[in-house]
């Protein structure tokens, strides 16, 4: 063997170890990727680090697991807030004592359930939705639950109600918004919330990853619109901010 030769195998052999390593530390990324923006609804069928993540985390209240398990059924439930997210975010409200909140986007109300039950009884959430066919699906568990006096379902666009929370002289009394709903209007829900919010109040903004398109958003406005807003809060001096790879990207912003 020549000296050429063995050099030469040297070096296939160091590029075929090389492009393994290089394989397995892609692979090694993209599983990280994975799970760290994986959304959970109460399950987790093939990630066992989420898994694991549940089982050591989950107090389910018994009313909110069957309004799960009722929303499961529908066809449109991917749309349902992760629950170790709806946990975490129901825990918040507690820890700032927040006794005023406004949920924006409703859908079958698993998240507007979670934190009514941690508001005081003299708490309200004023839960913003156009749809009273998926609102329907969880009154009778607000009222199982025995919270449905704190919720306060407003069926109009969202927008118009803000609006109305500010024209009734509301503005800085409330301590914590979920913005939830359409795309679209993110960055006008989270311009009106501010002023609805009193300082030290709380804006979690859900999906702010949306599904990684974030990376690549052009082709799909509601990604153009999500980044556009997560560069915006990014140099927005009014709040202090943290993004949260939680479900499926949490950003919480505090009011200064
Ligand atoms: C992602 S779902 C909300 C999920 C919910 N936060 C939960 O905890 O499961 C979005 C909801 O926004 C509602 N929506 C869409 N456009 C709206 C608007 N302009 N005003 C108010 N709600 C709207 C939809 O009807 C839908 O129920
Ligand atoms: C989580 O709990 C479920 C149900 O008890 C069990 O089947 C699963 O193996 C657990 N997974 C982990 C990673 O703890
Ligand atoms: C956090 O949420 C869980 C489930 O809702 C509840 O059991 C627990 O008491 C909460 N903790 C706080 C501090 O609110």
């Amino acid at each position: 063997m020549s000296y050429r030769n063995v050099s030469r195998e040297a070096l296939v052999g160091t590029i075929t170890l090389g492009a393994v390593f290089v394989a397995g530390y892609l692979f090694g990324r993209k599983k990280l990727f994975r799970m760290s923006i994986s959304k959970s609804h109460c399950e987790a069928k093939d990630n066992p680090l989420m898994q694991y993540v549940l089982n050591h985390s989950m107090r389910e209240h018994p009313v909110l697991q069957k309004l799960r398990l009722r929303t499961m059924e529908d066809s449109l439930n991917v749309m349902m807030v992760a629950c170790e997210q709806s946990q975490f975010m129901a825990n918040l409200t507690k820890l700032i004592k927040a006794k005023k909140a406004i949920e924006i986007g409703v859908y079958t109300g698993y998240n507007t359930l979670n934190i009514a039950l941690a508001l005081p009884e003299d708490g309200v959430v004023i839960a913003c939705d156009i749809s009273a066919e998926y609102t329907n699906i969880g009154k009778p568990f607000w009222k199982e639950a025995g919270v449905e006096k704190k919720i306060d379902l407003r069926l109009q666009p969202a927008l118009k109600t803000l609006d109305e929370l500010m024209s009734s002289g509301q503005a800085e009394t409330f301590d914590f918004v979920f913005i939830d709903a359409d795309k679209l209007n993110y960055d006008n829900y989270y311009e009106k919330c501010l002023l609805l919010l009193r300082k030290g109040g709380l804006i979690a903004i859900d999906n702010v990853l949306w599904g990684g398109k974030v990376l690549d958003p052009s082709g799909d406005q509601d990604a153009v619109a999500i980044d556009k807003l997560n560069k915006k809060l990014l140099k927005d001096v009014r709040v202090t901010l943290s993004m949260l790879t939680v479900g499926d990207g949490l950003t919480l912003a505090m009011k200064l």
